[in-house]
């Protein structure tokens, strides 16, 4: 479970002042359910789930992550989440298996449960193709699965994706938005970013659009209907987005 009351987050620049990434958002993403992020560039999802990863930490409000507090408990969180950035970076020099068996080494996890699990991961991503290739020698949506496979090695209950199709051809899309339903149909508690409206109309059981870093309409595809009176999601923003001009 995720819970965010009032997270807040504030940045200062030079130029543009203070800017306001993220304003007295609140949201909850139950267990088995997947929660959607949608909005523009800038909006304040890529902020609000860097706050969720204890990566930056809120300049007012909070977040429960998995039971935990995000500024009373952040270690606790870490262990609680697997977090896939738009930067997660691999070495160059290992090869896909390598890599995600490193980073399950780094968790602690004994070889008799890591290499099933690896097994499994690079099955349901369908990597077995490039499992013993280099990482400098994988196209863009291989370096995205094995990025994808190294941030869940070791099978944490909440998950958080960042835009994690950025860059698929719709091929490499499908299977890492079925593999994220499944995590969610094992009763992960799933959250991911995109700007991408068709993803989170097929995949999204709940929908939060965000837009200068607020909250502006949240519910499941019926709900955001019945607010909004049209039909596809692609209206549903333009009109939710809008209203608040
Ligand atoms: N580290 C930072 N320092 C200063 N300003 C930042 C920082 N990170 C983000 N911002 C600003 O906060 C706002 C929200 O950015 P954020 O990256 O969260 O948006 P986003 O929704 O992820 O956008 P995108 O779709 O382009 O990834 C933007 O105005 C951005 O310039
Ligand atoms: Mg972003």
């Amino acid at each position: 479970m995720i819970e965010a009351r009032g997270l807040t987050k504030l940045f200062h620049h030079k130029k543009r002042g203070q800017i306001r990434a993220v304003d007295n958002v609140d949201f909850r993403c139950e267990p088995g359910r997947i929660f959607g992020l949608l909005g523009v560039n800038g909006a304040g999802k890529t902020t609000c789930l860097r706050l969720l990863a204890t990566i930056l930490g809120p300049t007012s409000g909070t977040a429960s992550v998995n039971g935990f507090d995000i500024v009373a408990a952040p270690e606790k969180v870490r262990a609680s989440i697997g977090f896939l950035s738009t930067a997660t970076a691999l070495y160059g020099r290992l090869t896909a298996f390598e890599v995600v068996e490193y980073f399950g080494r780094l968790h602690g996890m004994a070889d008799s449960v890591l290499h099933p699990r690896i097994d499994a991961l690079f099955q349901a991503l369908a990597m077995n193709e490039f499992r013993d290739r280099r990482c400098d020698r994988l196209s863009t949506g291989m370096k995205q699965k094995t990025s994808i496979a190294r941030t869940l090695v070791h099978d944490p209950p909440v998950m958080i994706f960042d835009e994690p199709t950025l860059g698929l051809d719709v091929l490499t899309a499908r299977t890492v938005l079925g593999f994220i339903r499944e995590c969610g149909q094992r009763g992960k508690t799933v959250i991911f970013s995109t700007h991408v409206m068709s993803e989170v109309e097929k995949l999204c059981d709940s929908i939060a659009i965000i837009h200068g870093g607020r909250i502006l309409a949240e519910g499941d595809l019926a709900q955001l209907r019945a607010r909004t009176g049209v039909e596809s999601l692609e209206d549903i923003f333009i009109r939710v987005v809008e209203e608040h001009a």
